[in-house]
């Protein structure tokens, strides 16, 4: 099986204010916090806090046009947004969903996400409702 020696990245929670969320996680849970980053092409802050075999993705959308900026204002106080499985190779992965008629947003095509590799996003109607992000590690 490709991906059976692959896991869980991480889990993402949109939240209104990133600074403030992180020390609340961080101080709630004595997670190890990494610094906060701008993403320009995904139009969010990010940080990561790290538990021992997981680690939590907080976002803030940079603007009104961000991705996660409707999902806030559904859900003002933050809520869970996204969960991350490694894969293998991207591009075959991609190409199996596609056998599958699973559909991926956007363009289709990878893009860099936070750890600097290939990502993309299935589309939530295909998985439960749940936005799933898929990364090559
Ligand atoms: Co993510």
């Amino acid at each position: 099986m490709e991906n059976e020696n692959k896991k869980i990245n991480h889990i993402a929670i949109a939240v209104p204010d990133i600074k403030e969320a992180a020390l609340k996680w961080q101080q709630a849970l004595n997670m190890k916090k990494s610094e906060i980053t701008i993403l320009e092409e995904h139009g969010v802050k990010v940080v990561f806090l790290e538990f021992s075999n997981l680690k939590i993705e907080l976002l803030e959308p940079l603007d009104n046009e961000s991705p996660i900026s409707k999902f806030l204002e559904k859900n003002p106080k933050g809520g869970m947004h996204h969960i991350c499985f490694e894969v293998e190779k991207i591009t075959e992965t991609i190409n199996s969903l596609k056998d599958k008629n699973i559909n991926i947003l956007g363009d289709g095509n990878p893009k860099i996400g936070a750890h600097d590799k290939p990502v993309v996003f299935i589309h939530p109607n295909d998985l439960s409702g749940t936005l799933v992000e898929l990364e090559e590690t």
